[in-house]
């Protein structure tokens, strides 16, 4: 995506009202251009292959984090017919704010994918590493990145994701000493920041499980249902419904794809763009039933492009979700502030990170000055 587009349409976005979710001129400029120009290459087909192991770069072990997250990973290498070496290193900040940068460097170069951006998958890859987190067992959650390998890979929910996971696999093999499920979320981490959202602080600490811990079918939210299927949901990941809605916010990113999820289209008019729209389109707009031979979806009775999910509208419809969906639609800055504590928290969930690290969360520079 070009990044002019990309800062153009934030500026767009920043000065409409706040009452005016479908000011012409700002749909016009803000999205058709980067989409209809850019759309059309897009759509890759995908497998649920797990990644190839980066075998030719040794095996990684992390063993535990004195310094924040810098755990010591120990790279063993076969230097041909002679002995194997054993090397340690020992990642800093600086070694992680290189990946941050390799990863938002390729979300710049890569724009020819859906409207312009890699960065809606990659968030929605790190929400669904962690996103299976069961506070009762334990279980789950992104310590372990189990999506690689089927069962996970193949879960219903999952489907599309290889596009985000192959997407990082360069920058893992160029790192070979981060683990995937520290690389999935700083993924995410970074596509939040470079889409211009708020900062997420971030701490490394994560250790890649294999396939015998992956999690059971069904722990991920079902669009097609309502407001107790959302709580059953996330209540068992441990958050409450402010959190519920905070996190839905992230639906102003990105689309559905029909043969992915069976949903199709975005929810607002800049996808690759974070701001309060989602919830100022949920309040200000009129939603209908889409006419379709699709999954019951809704759609904006002014311009019929944009959708909401069953699930999204439950959250117009539940008092309790209301009031914060009213609460964000009104005050971006509020909206922002929440989602990055929620986020923090849904990307920590059940990891064991070294005591006393969550006082020195670290938090990357944005590669762009808006
Ligand atoms: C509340 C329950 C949720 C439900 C039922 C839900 C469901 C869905 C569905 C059906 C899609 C379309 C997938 C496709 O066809 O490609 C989607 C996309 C997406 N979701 Fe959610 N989601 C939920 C919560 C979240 C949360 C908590 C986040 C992140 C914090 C999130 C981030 C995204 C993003 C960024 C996309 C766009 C992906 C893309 O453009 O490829 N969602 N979601």
């Amino acid at each position: 995506m070009a990044s002019t587009a990309r800062t153009f349409a934030r500026a767009a976005f920043k000065s409409s009202p706040s009452t005016s979710a479908f000011k012409t001129s700002t749909r016009n400029t803000a999205f058709a251009l980067p989409r209809q120009t850019l759309r059309q290459q897009a759509r890759r087909a995908y497998s649920s292959e797990a990644p190839k192991s980066s075998s030719s770069t040794g095996i990684y072990l992390g063993v535990g984090a004195l310094a924040l997250g810098a755990g010591y990973y120990f790279y063993s290498q076969s230097s041909g017919s002679s002995a194997s070496e054993t090397k340690v290193f020992t990642p800093t900040f600086e070694d992680y704010q290189k990946v941050y940068n390799e990863i938002a460097e390729r979300l710049e170069e890569k724009h020819d994918y859906d409207d312009g951006s890699y960065g809606p998958v990659l968030l929605r890859l790190a929400w669904h590493a962690s996103g299976t987190y069961d506070k009762e067992t334990g279980t789950g959650g992104s310590n372990g990145a189990t999506m690689r390998f089927a069962p996970e890979s193949d879960h219903g929910a999952n489907a599309g994701l290889v596009a985000a996971r192959d997407f990082l696999e360069p920058v893992k093999q160029k790192f070979p000493w981060i683990t995937y499920s520290d690389l999935w979320i700083l993924g995410g981490v970074c596509a939040v920041q470079e889409m211009h959202g708020p900062i997420i602080p971030y701490r490394p600490g994560r250790t890649d499980k294999d396939m015998s811990a992956c999690t059971p079918d069904g722990r991920l939210p079902d669009a097609s249902q309502g407001n107790k299927h959302l709580r059953d949901i996330f209540y068992r990941m441990g958050f409450n419904d402010q959190e519920i809605v905070a996190l839905s916010g992230a639906h102003a990113l990105g689309r559905c794809h029909s043969n992915r999820s069976g949903f199709e289209g975005p929810w607002t008019f800049s996808p690759t763009i974070l701001t309060n729209e989602f919830f100022k389109l949920l309040v200000n707009e009129k939603w209908n039933w889409k006419k379709w031979n699709g999954p019951k979806q809704y759609e904006d009775k002014t311009t019929k492009t944009l959708m909401m999910l069953p699930t999204d509208m439950a959250l117009v419809t539940d008092k309790s979700f209301r009031q914060w969906v009213d609460k964000y639609a009104k005050d971006e800055e509020l909206f922002f502030k929440d989602f990055a504590a929620v986020i923090l928290k849904l990307f920590e969930l059940g990891v064991p990170f070294a005591e006393g690290t969550e006082q020195s969360r670290w938090t990357f520079k944005p590669t762009h000055h808006s």
